[in-house]
């Protein structure tokens, strides 16, 4: 490692509180550390000259990939013109108001404003005193629980920390927060039965909702929350029907759909949004990540007619609106998506991530379906997930201490690829950037099936397990 790269490294031991890591380990320089420098397209460089294949587009948010000068300058131009003012009591931009006219025709039909922040979690955290002030003013003042899933990913704040479904973001933070439960995941692998069909196990899914609505309350439920394919928890596309059935008990007890789109939403599926492609029907939705494909910082609700309504009729009786941040609706956020969204356009990026994306999915099939130790395989659009079991058949998976999916991770990185492993399971992700072609996937997959060979040789060699 050259001298520089280590003096900055050590100063970033000594004084960067990083985003989940370990943070004794990192602190003494047991986990490493990497100086990431620039980055192009689909593929990002350190300080030590090594460049890596993204498979991960960041955290699924690089849409239209790395060092485009267009957002560059559409930020710069900004910044030069209006960098700042805020949007409190009826000031706007003009940034701002393009924005959030392309937004709402892109949306599902029957969306009507966008309420804006800087990141996913603040807004499932609006999500969550939208629907509480919603109940309020219809004066159903018990209904305000909030039904999230198992393994849903909504965020790390107080309420989007809550709602998220994975054990990490609750344990020793005192979360989840009492008014949010979380009914089960719509996991087919993990299914108890394995001679349910797609179809029934999504009617199980609707029928668990129900039981946990029943047994709080319908009078006590308000909302859904729900990513359109579950993300962080594993990737998981919904079970054939799973919405149909879901958006039905919900329409049954007046609870509201909150739809998740900070991953799906602007193409990464192959559709404009996930809820359109699974036709959720959504109330609300979340949007953040791919709206800028992270160039800058900026979320959004966008808030469905039907609530509207409620909210304007409520500041008539309560005044004006009280939730508010600084940054909310920042021109240079404005800036940045609206650059975003006329390369998503003007490059047909959704429909060129529903090809290249049907090409990962075949490619990823063929290459593991028959892999002994990978037991699924599955994704949508450019979104992939490789799930690794001990016994295939049996679907049994492996003992979480041998950490199967973090070694496979770091085989990949090895070889100058980067894929996740996902936090909850034996499970590595992929999500390039959308603008990958053919021949990026060919290497992802690749690289990939190297590294999975490598680990299960050293499994074998190690005796920690043997095919059947
Ligand atoms: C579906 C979903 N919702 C919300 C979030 C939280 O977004 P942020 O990390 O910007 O707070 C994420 C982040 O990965 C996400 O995947």
């Amino acid at each position: 490692m050259d001298k520089h790269t280590q003096q900055l490294l050590e100063i970033d031991r000594q004084r960067v509180f990083h985003a989940s890591t370990h943070l004794k380990q990192y602190a003494h320089g047991e986990v490493a550390g990497r100086i990431i420098t620039q980055a192009k397209g689909v593929r990002i460089q350190d300080s030590l000259g090594n460049e890596l294949l993204d498979g991960f587009a960041g955290l699924y948010c690089v849409n239209i990939g790395y060092g485009r000068e267009e957002m560059a300058e559409a930020i710069y131009e900004q910044a030069k013109k209006l960098a700042y003012y805020h949007t409190y009591v009826g000031h706007t931009n003009e940034a701002l108001i393009e924005l959030s006219d392309r937004i709402i025709k892109m949306a599902p039909q029957g969306m009507s404003k966008v309420y804006y922040g800087m990141s996913g979690s603040d807004a499932n955290e609006t999500q969550l005193k939208l629907v509480w002030y919603y109940n309020n003013l219809l004066n159903r003042p018990e209904k305000k629980k909030i039904i999230s899933r198992d393994r849903g990913y909504h965020g790390s704040s107080i309420a989007s920390g809550s709602m998220t479904g994975l054990p990490l973001f609750h344990a020793h933070f005192d979360l989840p927060l009492e008014r949010i439960k979380h009914t089960i995941a719509p996991y087919y692998y993990h299914r108890q039965d394995s001679e349910m069909s797609e179809l029934e196990f999504s009617r199980y899914c609707a029928e668990q909702l129900e039981v946990m609505i029943l047994a709080e309350g319908p009078e006590t439920v308000a909302a859904m929350i729900a990513e359109p394919v579950l993300g962080t928890g594993g990737i998981v596309p919904p079970p054939e029907g799973y919405w149909r059935a879901i958006r039905k008990v919900l329409d049954k007890y007046d609870v509201l759909l909150i739809a998740d789109e900070v991953v799906c939403g602007f193409g990464r599926i192959g559709a404009p949004f996930g809820s359109i492609y699974y036709d959720m029907q959504p109330d609300l939705i979340t949007v953040a990540k791919g709206l800028t494909s992270a160039y800058q910082p900026l979320s959004g609700v966008i808030v469905g007619e039907k609530v509207w309504q409620a909210l304007e009729n409520g500041t008539d009786a309560w005044g004006p609106f009280g939730h508010g941040y600084t940054y909310s609706g920042h021109p240079l956020g404005a800036a940045a998506a609206n650059c975003n969204l006329d390369i998503i356009e003007r490059e047909n990026l959704v429909q060129y991530a529903a090809d290249t994306g049907q090409y990962l999915q075949e490619k990823m099939r063929e290459t593991f379906a028959e892999h002994p130790i990978v037991g699924d395989t599955r994704g949508v659009g450019m979104l992939h997930a490789l799930e690794f079991a001990a016994d295939k058949q049996q679907r049994t998976l492996f003992d979480p201490n041998l950490k199967v999916g973090p070694q496979i991770a770091a085989a990949c990185l090895e070889s100058g690829l980067i894929a996740r492993a996902m936090p909850h399971g034996d499970i590595l992700g992929f999500a390039p950037p959308l603008v990958a072609t053919r021949a990026d996937i060919d290497l992802m997959v690749d690289k990939a099936h190297h590294a999975i060979n490598k680990v299960m040789d050293s499994l074998v060699t190690s005796k920690q397990w043997q095919a059947k």
